[in-house]
């Protein structure tokens, strides 16, 4: 006889950047359902990157269906998914009516960097101000980089909605009627699954709400100072809940009514949890559409001095501490390779990119520096342009595709580097003492075996580098993109076989919001079970007198992709 207990399911929606799924999950997290679809990007003017608001919930419903479909073929009930948890692409910004619940503009998705001269404006004007920090008065970016862990960048929320308040006229006018509201996709989504207009909740998490430049990391809530600065009324920001917790249900009408949305929170952060990097000193790199490492720092927050942003890591219900994470976000990560697909088309599905990678012994000198958001960390240069260097008669698809893989792991090296330090200087501050020095992880495990923890023997000790690196996300499916990092960081990269880690961690945060299967996300060893299929290893097969050469040039080449946009 079926017992109770296995007739309880957990549902995840991630909504990234350019795909959308839904996935349902057992007691153990094995997928008992999922879709996904990729949906349509707007590029109006170059540099610009928009979503129609519609796209979202009309996508993601249509992965709901086909879930749901597989999910009855299988025997099952909708009543036996008990809850539901939501990830998001951060940092997106959307702005709508509280009247007509109809969005006043695109959503201006967060590679976009049409906010450049805002940002250059903006930085000017925080020059004559000065910003309250734990650390005192401090004047200019450097008050604002305090109190939100961020650099003032096109890449953050508030930047976006500065061009939004000049440029669109019914923002001015919302504004005027009091009807307006601001939000992240986490917001949106959890808006127009709770009712929209008719009493939908106008909520966000810590992680979304912290990459707004609006959020103060030390009070944990709205900043009043940053709400002034980027002249953004208090009252149309959502409210700030944590990351696991039930925040209302599916309206009527839906498929899924009635059920609760009991998880919200970012999809790297998403990623964090469902790595199980719930540790301090855990950390872990998703490949995306960007690509992104976090390391996770407990409950101290810890300031990057070498270009990285600190930011919120999770909280796991309302009573829990706030989790602080340091981060390397690199804007171009994925979405390098389905721009071979769609703009060079050289390739027809991202997979082949590694089928051409393979085929050459090296790029034949061409570095790509796929700088098309300006570049992040540990750069944050907004005049950075795309740029390919080293080209000759020689150089076929095969190099340039190569190089492109290898971007993404350059740029994962750049931040590897500035995660080292800031790690090592914050260990080395004044209140920390050493632990011993631990010889390296060198995984003997083989392919089948099963894996006990998947986090537990990753994380580094304080301020001791990292060794280890967990990866997810779709270009991890590459093997050959994954030999190529090893190579270039000489650590071993871990890559779990069941790599949507993202829906696993809404999918936990949900679960554990209804206290299910045991799950309890402030006891990582709960999680023991979780997801405990295999792991493969990459280890560097190259001296480290090539990686520090062929790093040597793409830094070369960084410097010259660097400043050219006037
Ligand atoms: O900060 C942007 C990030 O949240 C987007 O993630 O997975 O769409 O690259 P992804």
């Amino acid at each position: 006889a079926v017992q109770n207990q296995e007739t309880e399911f957990v549902g995840a929606i991630d909504c990234g950047t350019t795909s959308c799924r839904f996935y349902i999950f057992d007691q153990w997290a094995d997928i008992v359902a999922n879709f996904q679809i990729e949906f349509e990007q707007l590029h109006p003017e170059p540099g610009w990157h928009e979503h129609d608001p519609s796209t979202y919930c009309r996508e993601i419903d249509r992965c709901i269906d086909e879930g749901i479909k597989q999910f009855k073929e299988k025997g099952h009930q909708i009543h036996e998914l008990k809850c539901v948890g939501i990830a998001t692409q951060r940092e997106t910004t959307l702005l709508w009516d509280k009247e007509t619940g109809e969005a006043l503009y695109n959503a201006i998705a967060w590679p976009d960097a049409r906010n450049a001269a805002n940002v250059r404006e903006l930085r000017a004007a925080a020059e004559t101000r000065t910003f309250h920090t734990p650390e005192g008065e401090i004047v200019g970016e450097e008050g604002i980089r305090r109190l939100t862990g961020l650099p003032l960048s096109t890449y953050f929320s508030a930047t976006k909605w500065d061009w939004m308040k000049d440029n669109v006229p019914e923002v001015k006018d919302a504004m005027d009627r009091q009807a307006l509201m601001f939000g992240t996709v986490d917001t949106w989504l959890v808006y127009q699954y709770t009712g929209g207009k008719d009493g939908g909740k106008h909520i966000t998490d810590g992680t979304n709400a912290c990459r707004t430049l609006l959020f103060n990391l030390h009070k944990q809530d709205w900043c009043d100072e940053l709400c002034d600065f980027f002249d953004v009324p208090k009252w149309c920001l959502p409210r700030i809940v944590s990351n696991s917790e039930v925040y209302g249900v599916f309206k009527k009408g839906h498929l899924l009514e009635g059920i609760p949305i009991a998880g919200l929170i970012g999809d790297q952060q998403a990623a964090l949890v469902g790595n199980k990097c719930l540790t301090k000193g855990d950390a872990k790199n998703t490949y995306g559409t960007g690509c992104f490492m976090l390391y996770n720092t407990g409950t101290d927050i810890v300031k990057s001095t070498h270009g990285l942003v600190t930011t919120v890591g999770y909280k796991m219900g309302p009573q829990s501490p706030m989790h602080y994470a340091l981060e390397g976000s690199i804007a171009v990560g994925g979405s390098s390779v389905t721009w071979l697909r769609d703009n060079l088309n050289i390739i027809e599905h991202p997979r082949e990119a590694g089928k051409l990678a393979e085929m050459v012994e090296d790029t034949g000198g061409v570095y790509f520096v796929t700088g098309f958001s300006g570049l992040f960390a540990p750069y944050w240069d907004m005049r950075a342009t795309g740029m390919m260097i080293g080209l000759s008669t020689y150089t076929t698809k095969h190099h340039i595709a190569r190089a492109t893989l290898e971007a993404t792991c350059f740029q994962t090296r750049a931040i590897l580097d500035a995660m080292t330090k800031d790690v090592q200087l914050a260990a080395d501050g004044p209140h920390h003492h050493h632990h011993p020095h631990h010889q390296p992880v060198v995984s003997d495990r083989k392919d089948g075996e099963v894996e006990e923890d998947v986090a537990s023997d990753s994380g580094s000790e304080d301020g001791e580098a990292i060794r280890v690196m967990q990866v997810d996300g779709g270009m991890t499916g590459s093997d050959v993109t994954m030999q190529l990092q090893a190579d270039i960081l000489g650590i071993d990269i871990r890559r779990p076989a069941m790599r949507e880690s993202t829906v696993l961690g809404a999918a936990l945060l949900a679960g554990a919001a209804l206290k299910l299967f045991n799950w309890n996300l402030d006891k990582p060893k709960s999680l023991a079970k979780v997801n405990r299929l295999r792991v493969d290893t990459f280890q560097s097969q190259i001296s480290d007198e090539e990686r520090e050469w062929k790093y040597a040039g793409w830094v070369r080449a960084v410097d010259r992709a660097r400043g050219w946009q006037t």
